[in-house]
Formats: structure tokens, C-alpha cells, sequence
């Protein structure tokens, strides 16, 4: 465990870093998104951040508030329903027409339901959609930029970080089997919550993992966050709510404080130690391949690398990772140039 007192003291030494550092946080609006967005904005200089989400509401009173909190930041609201592929191709325009490099993306869209698959209009499950499909095309869209920063020949400048927080050991808690349906990696035919939270975990580490290599200057972490207080359950009905009150009052004494998730973020997007593979870093940590320094990360709640899998390392030894990365382009195919719905 990364002991507070250490993640604080490193998010302090922040303000050491070049000024107007750009964050662009998906699910920004809410929850562990907006605690980290919080903490970036408070202990950097002159950041640039966007916060992507549908509650305007909401966001009118962030952008204020973050305003308070360094009167020297800007914070932009991209209002966007981004379960749609095409309007993540829309927002990642808009930050690519006015930006020319992106330090931190940032990403936690997404919910807890009871509920089966959900169709969009693209053909995708929605919650896979967000936990997932989304994720990877705003990497797709904005790893220019990321390379951009990561270029930077100012080492106070040239963060390059892509965060996704959701569970990367979600196929092997609780006894799973750590197994990916290949035939079916959309779930069109074998959805359950129980495969899609294996999916969707699985395919951030390993989309993720192939990226480290192929875009060394920057690092990429995938990130579970244990269980916080948010407004993750909010679009629960009245019963499944009172189950959700009950399950969580429960673990509450294993729960982690909202603010301290968000600075333990901050750490996770920006400490040396998850260094880029190019960095070549002594004082790096074990990546998720095993090798240190290799620039993909798994971590846990509290900063630490997650114990090694051997589950994951048999799908790693199957190729989940080519097939993996074949078929999210397929998808992106299909829905984002051929405007079609997938499969
Ligand atoms: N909290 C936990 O205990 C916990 C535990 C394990 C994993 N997780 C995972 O961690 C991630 C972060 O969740 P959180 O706890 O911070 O939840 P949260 O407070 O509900 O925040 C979720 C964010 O996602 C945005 N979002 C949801 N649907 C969207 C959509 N269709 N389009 C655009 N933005 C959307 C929300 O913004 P708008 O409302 O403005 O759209 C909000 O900013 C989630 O993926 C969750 O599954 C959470």
C-alpha cells in the first residue's frame, strides 16, 4: 500500500511541473472522475481541464467551483452522451481542434445496473459500451495528442498518461475463470452482467497493454478502485436501490473516502514510479506483463500493482491480446466509418 502522507506529498510537488498541463476526464461530472479532476486541478499550474458528461447542471456549478480552487485553471464541459460512439468521435474532435497535445485522459464513464444488455443504436450493450468500446475509441482518437505531450523534450512537461478505472482483475474475483468468450467478444449472444464486468475488465488490460508497446512515451493504467461513495448506482429502480443502501452500509467500514480515492488517482496519473516503457525507468514498478517498467499498469485501489494472475497470463498466452485489439478495430469499422451497427 502507498501510504496517504507519501500520494500527498508527491500530488503537492505537482506545481513543479511545466504549467498548462491538458486533462480531458470522461465521467468528470461525478464520483471518483471528478475527485481526481478536483485534485489535478488543485495541485497543478495553470491546468486545462475537460470534464465530459450529460449533467450540464452539474457541470455549470464544477466549472465555478474548480475556478475557485486555482483561479489560474480552465475547465471546459463537453456535454455528450458518449455510450455513442460517434459522439465520442465528436468530442474528441473538439478538443483536438483546439488542443495540440493531451497529458492525462482520464476515464470512468460509466454505472452499476441489475439490469441485461441494453442495446444502443450502434448495436453495442450500453454499460459495455461505456466500460469499454467508448474508452478505447477516445484512446484511439486522442493517442496523437498524447504522443504530442509525451514528445515534449521538458521532463516537467511531458506527462503522457491514459487512466481507465474499473476492475482489471474482474474476471478472476470471487473464484472466476478468467475466460473470454473469442466468438462473441461483444456479447451480442452471451450477455450477463457477470461476462460483461469479465469482458469489459479484460479488454481494458489487454487493449491497453498492446498500446504501451506500440506508443512507448506513453503509460497506460488500468485501475480498480474498491469500493467508494458515488453516484455510481444512481440510475438504479426504488427496489434495486434499497438493495444497493443495504449492501453498501454494509461494507462501509471497507469503503474509500471520495476524497482520498481522488487523490490516490492524482498519484496513479502521475507519479514516476508507472513510468512510459520508453523511460527505461530503474525505480519503475512491476508492469502487467510482469516486466518492470513496460508502461502498462494494473493497479489496485491503493496505488500498488495487483498480484500476478496466472489466469490472465494463460489469456495473454492465447493472444487475448491481438484478438482483442482485431476486433475493437472491426468494431470501430463498422460503426465509425461504415456508420453501420455491429456486429
Ligand atoms: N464507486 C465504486 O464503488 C466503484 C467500484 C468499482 C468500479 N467502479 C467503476 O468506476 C467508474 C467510476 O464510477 P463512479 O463511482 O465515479 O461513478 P459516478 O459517480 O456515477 O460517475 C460516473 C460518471 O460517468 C458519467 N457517465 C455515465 N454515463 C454516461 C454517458 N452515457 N455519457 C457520458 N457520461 C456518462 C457520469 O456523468 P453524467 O451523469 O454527467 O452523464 C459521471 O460523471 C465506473 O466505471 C464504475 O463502474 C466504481
Amino acid at each position: 500500500m502507498v501510504n496517504l502522507k507519501t500520494v500527498q506529498t508527491h500530488n503537492a510537488s505537482l506545481k513543479t511541473l511545466a504549467p498548462g498541463l491538458v486533462a480531458v476526464f470522461v465521467g468528470g461530472t461525478s464520483g471518483i472522475g471528478l475527485s481526481t479532476a478536483r485534485e489535478f486541478v488543485r495541485n497543478t499550474r495553470s491546468p486545462h481541464v475537460y470534464l465530459i458528461g450529460r449533467n450540464e447542471a452539474e457541470a455549470n456549478k464544477l466549472i465555478s467551483e474548480l475556478g475557485i480552487l486555482n483561479p489560474e485553471s480552465q475547465t471546459t464541459f463537453i456535454k455528450s452522451d458518449i455510450s455513442l460512439l460517434k459522439n465520442v468521435d465528436k468530442a474528441c474532435q473538439e478538443i483536438s481542434a483546439k488542443e495540440k497535445k493531451v497529458n492525462l485522459l482520464f476515464m470512468t464513464a460509466g454505472y452499476f445496473t441489475f439490469n441485461g444488455r441494453q442495446e444502443t443504436s450502434e448495436g453495442l450493450d450500453q454499460k459495455f459500451s461505456l466500460h469499454y468500446y467508448a474508452r478505447a475509441r477516445f484512446i484511439k482518437n486522442l493517442l496523437p495528442l498524447l504522443d504530442t505531450a509525451a514528445n515534449n523534450r521538458d521532463e516537467n512537461a511531458n506527462l503522457s498518461r491514459v487512466v481507465s478505472v474499473l476492475d482489471p482483475h474482474a474476471s478472476v474475483r470471487a473464484l472466476g475463470a478468467g475466460a473470454l468468450n473469442y466468438s462473441d467478444l461483444s456479447l451480442k449472444n452471451s450477455f450477463s452482467l457477470k461476462n460483461c464486468a469479465a469482458h469489459a475488465s479484460a479488454m481494458n488490460n489487454f487493449y491497453m497493454e498492446k498500446l504501451a508497446k506500440s506508443h512507448p512515451g506513453t503509460s497506460f493504467i488500468h485501475a480498480y478502485p474498491s469500493a467508494v461513495k458515488t453516484g455510481v448506482a444512481r440510475g438504479l429502480d426504488p427496489i434495486s436501490s434499497k438493495v444497493w443502501v443495504a449492501l453498501t452500509s454494509l461494507m462501509k467500514p471497507f469503503m474509500v473516502d471520495l476524497g482520498e480515492s481522488g487523490e490516490r488517482h492524482l498519484y496513479a496519473s502521475t507519479a514516476k514510479v508507472f513510468a512510459a516503457m520508453k523511460e527505461t525507468a530503474d525505480y519503475a514498478a512491476v508492469g502487467s506483463d510482469g516486466t518492470k517498467g513496460s508502461g502498462s499498469y494494473w493497479l489496485n485501489w491503493d496505488d500498488d500493482v495487483l498480484p500476478f494472475s496466472k489466469k490472465l497470463a494463460k489469456l495473454r498466452e492465447e493472444g487475448a491480446g491481438e484478438k482483442i485489439v482485431q476486433h475493437t478495430e472491426e468494431v470501430f469499422k463498422k460503426v465509425c466509418e461504415e456508420k453501420q451497427t455491429y456486429p
